[in-house]
């Protein structure tokens, strides 16, 4: 692995630090801020605005009003698809600072952020913007003389609580079949990253959202976070993160039972048969795991080899993690930066050496990169049996855990033997294999000869422990919205 570690001083320029509420660009009402820092380099990049409960309420207002009483709701939804297309040419207009500025608050290589980040977000909006005059209820033939429909209607104020490891994406994820439907939106960002999201809700108003149908209320978790999950005019709450952190929102949300969906972890299965292309697998294994520092909900962090091929599979795995370049986010060949803070870092070094001491062999990496930045090499371990932390846990990290397989049916059972059902790949040519295992692996979604393809339109979300409902497609949009029948006596 090559490391360059000093960073350049990138050219990013930060003019959102503040509460957004009704349109407006507010202090928070404590008057306090905090640090978001550039992980590559543990250095303060700005003091931002902290919201707490009293900002909270404010924003929750105006969404309120201009949800009952603004101009949105009232807006041919045509016209609402219009603006969001605008909002996503916008983007795409200053698509090489957001780049840089999600790489500077996020530590991932700019690389990524320009060429995988931002256009999913564009497409994202772009998606949910085509939606926006195509949501519509169905008449239905019941008994007797009457006209029977449904109206499909926005849920109303939309809470939306996102984490750190793609913040300019999931802004997109959120806000875009939240506009589509006709929703307002108070957005609490994560802690370590509010940058983009602050950046595009002014983008919003330059391009002429109403005020208070997007604000955005950066902050922590348990202050802010918890004040959208308690809100009683606040609808629903959509969150991505942890499943313990979803479990005290479930608890939040009980007095006002908001409409609830989550995005979680997961400890996803990648299993290669014998008989697949090993250069495909070892790299579908590579990118599904190693892929955004390893920070990914879906990362198949259980690679399940058939044991006949297990040492050529390593050999080729091993060659393509050892090269990785880590370093300097702002270096255009960097692969892999830095993990987004210490708290992250801690952790995956935690289970580093868990690994190693439950007796599992670290064949790759295992060590931090440098002394400044929260850098780790990609790591291998091999020798995993299903019981170690590390095949248990979500590490959120680049390790990358090897076990082997010899029966088809047992493989089907240890993959299936977590609390978690994200994701899950499968690597054969044989048809019957792939789409048995397709059929039988209990998570949301299923990647056949491939990992990570991402598509606005193809629903994401978990089975089990890793979710309820779906994001993205058609089943994200009606995520957003109410059905009503009504009933007419002819
Ligand atoms: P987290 O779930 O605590 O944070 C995610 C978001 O929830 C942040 O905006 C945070 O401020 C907010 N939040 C935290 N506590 C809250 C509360 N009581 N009420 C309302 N909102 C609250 O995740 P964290 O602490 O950043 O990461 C911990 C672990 O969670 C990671 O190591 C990783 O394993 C997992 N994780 C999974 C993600 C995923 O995409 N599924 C994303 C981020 C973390
Ligand atoms: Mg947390």
């Amino acid at each position: 692995m090559s490391a360059t570690l000093s960073t350049g001083t990138p050219d990013v320029q930060i003019t959102e630090t503040d509460c957004f509420i009704d349109g407006k660009w507010v202090p928070a009402s404590s008057g306090k801020t905090f640090a978001t820092v550039n992980p590559a380099t543990e250095e303060e990049i700005t003091q931002i605005a902290e919201g707490d409960a009293d900002d909270v309420d404010a924003a929750a207002k105006a969404a309120r009003h201009a949800f009952e009483n603004g101009e949105w709701p009232k807006m041919d939804a045509r016209d609402r698809g219009r603006l969001m297309y605008k909002l996503a040419d916008r983007i795409e207009s200053e698509i090489d600072a957001l780049a840089r500025l999600e790489t500077l608050d996020n530590g991932k290589p700019i690389g990524d952020s320009r060429n995988v980040d931002l256009p999913l977000a564009i497409d994202c909006i772009r998606y949910y913007a085509g939606y926006a005059d195509k949501i519509h209820g169905s008449t239905i033939p019941i008994r007797g003389n009457h006209l029977c429909y449904t109206r499909r209607e926005p849920i109303g104020v939309a809470g939306q609580i996102i984490p750190w490891n793609f913040p300019l994406l999931m802004t997109a994820w959120k806000w875009g079949p939240a506009l589509a439907a006709g929703c307002t939106i108070v957005m609490k960002p994560a802690e370590q990253t509010p940058l983009t999201c602050l950046r595009l809700a002014q983008l919003a108003k330059e391009v002429g959202f109403p005020d208070g149908v997007i604000n955005v209320i950066p902050g922590f978790g348990p202050t802010a976070g918890a004040a959208c999950v308690k809100h009683p005019l606040i609808d629903k709450i959509a969150f991505t993160g942890e499943h313990r952190t979803a479990q005290i929102i479930t608890r939040d949300s009980a007095d006002t039972l908001k409409r609830l969906t989550f995005e979680l972890g997961g400890k996803s299965p990648n299993v290669i048969f014998a008989d697949a292309d090993m250069d495909a697998a070892a790299q579908g294994a590579y990118v599904g795991l190693f892929l955004n520092q390893g920070q990914c909900c879906c990362a198949g962090s259980r690679v399940f080899v058939e044991s006949s091929k297990h040492d050529e599979f390593l050999d080729k795995l091993q060659k393509l993690a050892s090269k990785r370049k880590v370093g300097d986010p702002f270096a255009a060949d960097t692969e892999q930066g830095p993990q987004v803070d210490k708290d992250q870092f801690d952790k995956i070094m935690s289970y580093i050496d868990k690994g190693k001491s439950e007796g599992a062999n670290c064949v790759t990496g295992g060590n931090r990169v440098g002394d400044k930045g929260y850098f780790i090499e990609p790591t291998v371990f091999t020798d995993v049996n299903d019981e170690m932390s590390i095949a248990t846990d979500e590490i959120f990290g680049p390790v990358l855990s090897v076990l082997t397989f010899d029966d088809k049916e047992d493989m089907i059972r240890r993959a299936n033997n977590t609390f978690y059902g994200l994701a899950a790949a499968v690597w054969t040519r044989d048809i019957s294999i792939a789409h048995d295992f397709a059929a039988r692996v209990r998570a949301g979604t299923v990647w056949v000869n491939c990992y990570d393809v991402f598509d606005a339109a193809a629903p994401f979300g978990g089975f089990k422990m890793s979710g309820y409902g779906r994001e993205l497609g058609e089943e994200g949009l009606k995520a957003y919205t109410e059905s009503k029948t009504v009933t007419v006596a002819l």
